[in-house]
């Protein structure tokens, strides 16, 4: 049985911060960040876009009334959830119409969480072949004003469908992951940024690089001339290329070489522009290879890095479905150019509103510019959502 992604869909925030003005603001090289992160702008989400408006936004994009009758699997993945207790997923549910007889659940490990959402919709599509399911990677990165993780914040949603016979990519069921109890960045329950060890964090990311892939290469048999391209996850793209030039080694012919460092330039265009949107940016690195790259063919094998920290990691691989290029629809680079640009001020402002409820437990917002979805208002301490 071939189960993989039949369909993906992405939805960013509809404003920027131009990492330029950023860089003046903190009194840094502009350099550091354009060439030091390689990260030359950021979206900026208001109070009225959280992870449901963005992850509906990205699944309405790709799915017709006839998936929407079918899915009967919504998983939304994040670590910026709005709820301890409700699944942001049974709000996009509702937001996107998808019949009643569905399971609808949200899951967290960090950025890893999306991979393993993707991991239970195989199983689940494995014994129930007529099953469809969403699966979404939607987040909010924010580390705080002044903070050193400040240029490497973003938001944004990935949504896929998985399916038999997928139309996009035929998952191997090649899943090497790893487990290791470290603390690199977390987030308490009575904090709203995270706590963050920035350069032990690196480090454990590009070490859960080398011990995963050594373990995969042993166990598959694999090595990297067997890949088209590699995509990994992108806290920021300077870190994922610091992982590509890990895996590059003596032992890759100059012709695969080549190759991965082309797919590697294209992989990482939009996280460029959109900086980190945590669970979802393996996969908008794997959209942007996809929408980007000219040299790619049905067959071809693509290396996946998942990486979360706390942390869990995974190394998997897919090969590309004849016909993958029809499936791309959606003119997301002009998009991701359309936002509209912040000052500092604003996006200071703008990016860390704080709610204000009054005593019953209601909040107001203004009228900000969204995707296809909003957050309205808030009823009773009770989200309410819009279709713009
Ligand atoms: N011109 C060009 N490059 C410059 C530069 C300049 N003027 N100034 C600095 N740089 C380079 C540095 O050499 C460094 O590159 P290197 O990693 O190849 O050595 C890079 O820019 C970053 O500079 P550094 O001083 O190390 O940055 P920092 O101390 O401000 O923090 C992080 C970097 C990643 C630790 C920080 O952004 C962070 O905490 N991020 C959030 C955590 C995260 O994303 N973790 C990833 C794993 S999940």
């Amino acid at each position: 049985m071939i189960v993989g992604i039949d369909k993906i869909g992405f939805a960013t925030a509809k404003y920027k911060l131009d990492m330029t003005d950023l860089a003046t603001a903190r009194a840094t090289d502009p350099n550091k960040y354009s060439i030091g992160l390689m990260l030359d702008t950021l979206s900026i989400a208001p109070i009225t876009e959280d992870i449901v408006t963005l992850g509906a936004a990205a699944a309405e994009k790709i799915l017709t009334s006839e998936d929407k009758a079918n899915i009967d699997m919504v998983i939304l993945a994040t670590e910026s959830g709005i709820d301890q207790s409700k699944a942001a997923a049974v709000f996009v549910h509702a937001l996107l119409g998808i019949q009643p007889f569905a399971r609808s659940i949200e899951i967290k490990e960090a950025c890893y969480s999306a991979t393993a959402a993707l991991n239970y919709a195989k199983l689940h599509v494995t014994v129930h072949p007529q099953s469809k399911v969403l699966v979404i990677a939607s987040d909010i990165a924010k580390y705080g004003l002044h903070t050193s993780g400040e240029p490497t914040q973003g938001a944004g949603a990935i949504a896929m469908l998985v399916t038999s016979q997928p139309r996009i990519l035929a998952f191997n069921d090649d899943n090497i992951a790893q487990t290791r109890d470290v603390m690199d960045f977390w987030r308490p329950n009575y904090s709203t940024t995270p706590f963050v060890q920035g350069m032990f964090s690196t480090k454990q990311y590009l070490d859960s690089l080398k011990t995963t892939w050594q373990e995969y290469q042993k166990r598959q048999g694999l090595s990297l001339d067997d890949f088209s391209a590699f995509c990994f996850h992108v806290p920021y793209p300077k870190l994922a290329n610091k992982g590509l030039n890990k895996l590059l080694d003596k032992s890759v012919s100059d012709k695969a070489k080549e190759r991965l460092v082309q797919n590697f330039e294209d992989s990482i265009i939009y996280s460029r522009k959109i900086g980190n949107i945590y669970t979802g940016s393996l996969y908008l690195c794997f959209l942007s290879l996809l929408e980007n790259t000219q040299s790619l063919k049905a067959g071809n094998r693509i290396g996946f890095f998942s990486y979360g920290s706390g942390a869990v990691s995974e190394i998997f691989s897919g090969n590309l479905v004849a016909g993958f290029n029809g499936m791309l629809k959606y003119d997301h680079l002009t998009e991701i150019d359309d936002r509209i640009l912040l000052s500092v001020d604003d996006y200071e402002k703008l990016f860390f509103e704080e709610l204000q409820l009054d005593a019953d437990g209601n909040a107001n917002f203004a009228d900000y510019q969204t995707h296809t979805f909003a957050l309205d208002s808030i009823i009773e301490h009770q989200r309410r959502y819009r279709k713009n």
